[in-house]
């Protein structure tokens, strides 16, 4: 045993343990990731020039420094110019990536042991397949979100779908199976059979979902990354890529599961692509329709103005706008004022796990301000005016209160329940949910036409002039 390399791969380890732990608060997030970055960097340099008996370059060294170069430039210029509201995609598009990976190293050692003759146990066949059939599943299902978040493909849908999806899952276990106590050439054919099955698996699994849960599968298939990544680390004995595999793996399985509970939805009901089948379906919100009150800048800066507490409800639309700067702008000139101003942030407000989070600290709101859904919804009714920043289903009360409702069940900010709200929104069209929203027409409720931006621009001079 080398103990450079074992040494190189603790460090590593520990830089992902730290870097994750530090992703855990958004003013040491960045640095977290760079933390783990270094991990990383250091465990592909210990595989590249350390192995067991010492120094050692590894074959096929070119090819495998032009894949670093190569996926180097194209995922920095990537990242660099993503969108903020564009960033889902960018996260799926990745996660398939890995998936891909994880897939290919099963296909690449089961051929190699097929073609050697070894015996292969079941210790090495389960990390074998389980990476080709998690990963295959990961790769196709995170394509297939890609293209659904960007708009190129939308839902495909027939009846008992729940039912097939279960059946076809059933069915690579089978293929599995064969795969296992297949002879000879047959044991490549189950092998390939079981990865087909995998892609339908992956392509059904994820086709039906739409609307608010899209999020949900996408956290899912990145634990199914890190899973298939493990694998991997079984496959080869490497502690490092275990290690990571394991953490990717738990915490997508956290992320999952703390976002079903923040939607109302169950992990099974995920599992077999039911969730949200409906979602996006248009239906009306109960209570909705009847007449919107709208209301000019000039009266709500007055209200803003001369109130003692006002709360910022931040939604996708604030992303949007790119409204985050003047809204932090307007914050400190009421908080001058003497106004107590807070943001409250719903657990999936926007388009991404910490999208509101992310926007906001871009524009040095303090992260003390940011208020959790359940610390910030018992202070709604002693709040005087929430200004609704382009947020729409995660204030919806047909959440609460129309079984009907796609949203229904999913936990929501008390909005309702302040003395005055403002709405900022362009038009009365829905949000992601696809849902008409009672609130607009709540007699409390003002509606404040246009970009969020403008409105808010137009905020800050009225309050100025005042
Ligand atoms: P949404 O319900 O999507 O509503 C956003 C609203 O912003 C729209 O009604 C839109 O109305 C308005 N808007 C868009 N552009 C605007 C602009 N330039 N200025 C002013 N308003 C603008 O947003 P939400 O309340 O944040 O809810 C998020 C939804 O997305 C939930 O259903 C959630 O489940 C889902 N989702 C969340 C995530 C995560 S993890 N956060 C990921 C995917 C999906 P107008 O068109 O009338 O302006």
């Amino acid at each position: 045993m080398n103990y450079l390399q074992e040494i190189a791969y603790l460090i590593g380890s520990v830089g992902f343990v730290i870097g994750l732990k530090m992703m855990g608060t958004a003013d040491s997030a960045r640095k977290g990731n760079l933390v783990a970055a270094f991990g990383m960097a250091v465990a592909v340099l210990a595989t590249l020039f350390l192995n067991e008996t010492g120094f050692h370059v590894i074959g096929n060294l070119g090819y495998i420094m032009g894949a670093i170069v190569l996926g180097t430039v194209v995922g920095t210029l990537m990242a660099k110019r993503v969108q903020m509201t564009a960033m889902p995609e960018m996260v799926s598009l990745f996660n398939g990536m890995g998936g891909l990976a994880a897939a290919l190293i099963s296909i690449i050692e089961w051929t190699h042991l097929q073609h050697t003759g070894e015996t292969v146990g079941l210790g090495l066949f389960v990390p074998i397949v389980a990476g080709l059939i998690i990963g295959t599943v990961s790769f196709i299902g995170s394509m297939v979100a890609w293209g659904k978040l960007n708009g190129k493909l939308g839902d495909f849908r027939f009846p008992a779908q729940q039912y097939i999806n279960a059946l076809v899952l059933a069915l690579i276990f089978v293929a599995a199976y064969l795969t296992f106590n297949g002879i000879g050439s047959d044991r490549m054919m189950w092998f390939y059979i079981t990865m087909v099955i995998a892609i339908v698996y992956g392509l059904l699994f994820v086709f039906p979902i739409g609307g608010a849960d899209m999020p949900v599968v996408i956290s899912l298939l990145n634990s199914f990354t890190g899973v298939a990544a493990a694998c991997g680390g079984f496959l080869y004995d490497n502690n490092v890529m275990l290690m990571g595999g394991v953490l990717v793996g738990s915490a997508g399985t956290i992320l999952t599961v703390v976002m079903t509970k923040a939607m109302n939805r169950s992990l099974t009901n995920v599992l077999i692509g039911m969730v949200g089948s409906n979602s996006n379906g248009g239906g009306a919100a109960a209570g909705a329709g009847g007449s919107v009150r709208e209301v000019q800048a000039t009266d709500v800066a007055i209200m803003m103005k001369y109130a003692q507490k006002v709360i910022i409800v931040p939604g996708y639309g604030l992303a949007v706008a790119q409204a985050q700067h003047v809204c932090h702008e307007l914050e400190l000139l009421l908080e001058n004022e003497g106004v107590d101003v807070k943001y409250a942030i719903h657990p999936v407000a926007g388009r991404m796990p910490g999208h509101m989070n992310v926007l906001l600290a871009e524009s040095s709101v303090s992260y003390d301000k940011l208020i959790e859904m359940e610390d910030i919804n018992p202070e709604f009714n002693t709040t005087d005016v929430v200004l609704v920043v382009g947020a729409n289903d995660v204030v919806n009360p047909a959440a609460k209160t129309d079984t009907t409702s796609p949203i229904y069940g999913m936990p929501i900010l008390d909005v309702d329940n302040a003395k005055q709200i403002v709405v900022l929104k362009r038009s009365m069209k829905s949000g992601y949910a696809g849902i008409d929203n009672a609130l607009f027409y709540d007699p409390k409720c003002g509606m404040l036409f246009g970009d969020a931006k403008e409105s808010i621009s137009k905020l800050v001079s009225e309050v100025k002039a005042l």
